[in-house]
This record gives structure tokens, C-alpha cells and sequence, in this order.
């Protein structure tokens, strides 16, 4: 029997790149899938790649309460519960030493990377507790456990899903919600088009090489590298995983 049988995963950011490829893995491995992001256009054509009809889609910003409640309730009606949640949807906002950054820009990214999981969790644990427990998987970063100079929502918010993380696997443990971080370095996706055209405008390729180099394994991770670890701590493979964080990062917090 695949690992996610009869079980539901709901995955936010799942029209980005690790989204869509955790929402890939969970499919094959047997789970019925709710893809939540803000970009219905991007959903439906994730939707459309991943080509299984136990994936759908629910748009939803995650910054607004209302609309977390309604991606949860979606999940509930459609599904009948949530068995496992990627808490992932995230922005990077922009590199600038202190007295640039503009404030608007920390508010959002704070909004989105922090509030937004916080809201995820305020509404999907007590779906889960129904259901008699479940993993939840928060996406950080190397950003959550190092700085980076001038990344300064970005980095505040991916130390401080950390502290959410340890908090809601204290209070999840006694209804058996096990909840743990995964924290990549970087991952080709959009989002490291952002950052690349932040640190070189203009020359995004001669940047990641740059960044490459500076990561043990001389790659970016793919999507899939960090879908294997989310479907491994969603699984009963990681039962006694919580409370911690994974680095799924080549080898660049090592030294
Ligand atoms: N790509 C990397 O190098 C990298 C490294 C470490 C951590 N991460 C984290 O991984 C997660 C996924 O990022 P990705 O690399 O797939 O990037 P991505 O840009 O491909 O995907 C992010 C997705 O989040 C969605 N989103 C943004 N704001 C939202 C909102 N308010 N409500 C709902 N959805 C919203 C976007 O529409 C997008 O589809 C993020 O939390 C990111 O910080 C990425």
C-alpha cells in the first residue's frame, strides 16, 4: 500500500516550486492533495502538470484569516480532514542594507513567511485533532539558522517559523500532531530568480554559479530534494520526528 493512503495533504505555496513538487510526491504516493496559493492561474496549470485526479486546488491568501479558515474547511468538506500540512507559502522580499529596507517590504514579508504560517496553524491543528493527529511541516531555510546580510525580514521570519514550530510541536504532541521545519539552502525555483536579480541585477545566471560554489555540493537543491524530506516526516517513517529542524541544504550550514 503507498505511504499516503487515504490520507489528505494540504500544501501552501503549492502553485511555487516546492509546492507543486510536494504536491506531485504526495499524489503518487496515494494521498489526496489540496494545493492553496494566492495565483489561481498558477494553481490550475500546477494542477494541470501534475496530472492526477487526486489533486485539486483552493486559492487562498494566507495572510488573511478568513480565507485560511475557508482553505481548511475546503480541505474538510472535499477530503473529510487533514492528515498532513505543508506550511510553506513564502516571499523574499529584497536585499538591502538597513537604512534602504523599505518598511512596506518587512511588513509583507513578515505578513506572508509569519503571520501566514501562524495562521495556518492557529486553524489546522484543531482540524487535526479531530482526525486523531497528523505531521505539519513548516518550510524555513538556511536563512532560519545563519544570516545574510541585508535579507532582513527574510531572515527574521525564517528564525522565528522556528520558534512557532517548536511551540505548536509542544502543544500538537498530546493529540499526536507532530510538527518539524525543513530548511533548504538554496532551491531552483522563482523565488531564487528573485534573490539572484537582487544580488546582480542583470546577470542572474553568473550569480547563481557564485552561490553554487558556495554549497558543498556545488548544485541547487531541486524541489524534489525537499518534497523527499516533507513526505518523510509526513510519513510513519518519521513517527517519532518532532519538534526539529532539517536541513536540507548541501552541506552549507557545515561549517
Ligand atoms: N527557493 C529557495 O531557494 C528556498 C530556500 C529556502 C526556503 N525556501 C522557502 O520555500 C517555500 C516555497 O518557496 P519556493 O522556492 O517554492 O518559491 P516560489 O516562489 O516558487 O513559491 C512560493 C509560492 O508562495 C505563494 N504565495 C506567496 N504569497 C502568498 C500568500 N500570501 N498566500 C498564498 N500563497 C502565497 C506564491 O504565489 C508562490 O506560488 C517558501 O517559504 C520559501 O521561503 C525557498
Amino acid at each position: 500500500m503507498a505511504r499516503f493512503t487515504d490520507k489528505v495533504a494540504v500544501i501552501t505555496g503549492g502553485a511555487g516550486g516546492i509546492g507543486k513538487a510536494a504536491g506531485q510526491l504526495f499524489a503518487r504516493d496515494g494521498a489526496q492533495v489540496l494545493l492553496v496559493d494566492l495565483d489561481e492561474k498558477a494553481l490550475q496549470a500546477a494542477v494541470k502538470e501534475i496530472g492526477s485526479d487526486q489533486v485539486s486546488y483552493c486559492v487562498a491568501d494566507v495572510t488573511k484569516p478568513e480565507q485560511v479558515q475557508a482553505y481548511v474547511d475546503t480541505a474538510v468538506n472535499r477530503y473529510g480532514g487533514i492528515d498532513c500540512f505543508m506550511n510553506n507559502a513564502g516571499v523574499f522580499g529584497v536585499i538591502k542594507p538597513i537604512s534602504d529596507y523599505p518598511i512596506e517590504v518587512f511588513d509583507k514579508v513578515i505578513d506572508v513567511n509569519l503571520k501566514g504560517v501562524w495562521l495556518g496553524l492557529k486553524y489546522v491543528m484543531p482540524a487535526m485533532q479531530k482526525r486523531g493527529g497528523g505531521s505539519i511541516v513548516i518550510t524555513s531555510s538556511i536563512a532560519g539558522v545563519s544570516g545574510g546580510a541585508g535579507s532582513w525580514a527574510y531572515v527574521a521570519s525564517k528564525h522565528a517559523v522556528i520558534g512557532l514550530m517548536r511551540t505548536a510541536s509542544n502543544e500538537g504532541a498530546p493529540h499526536n500532531i507532530r510538527v518539524n521545519t525543513v530548511n533548504p539552502t538554496a532551491v531552483d525555483t522563482a523565488m531564487m530568480r528573485v534573490l539572484e536579480d537582487e544580488l546582480a541585477p542583470g546577470a542572474g545566471e553568473a550569480a547563481k554559479q557564485q552561490i553554487e560554489t558556495g554549497i558543498p555540493l556545488q548544485r541547487y537543491g531541486r524541489p524534489e530534494d525537499v518534497a523527499n524530506m516533507m513526505a518523510y516526516l509526513c510519513s510513519d517513517d518519521g513517527s517519532f520526528c518532532t519538534g526539529s529542524v532539517y536541513m536540507v541544504d548541501g552541506g552549507s550550514t557545515s561549517s
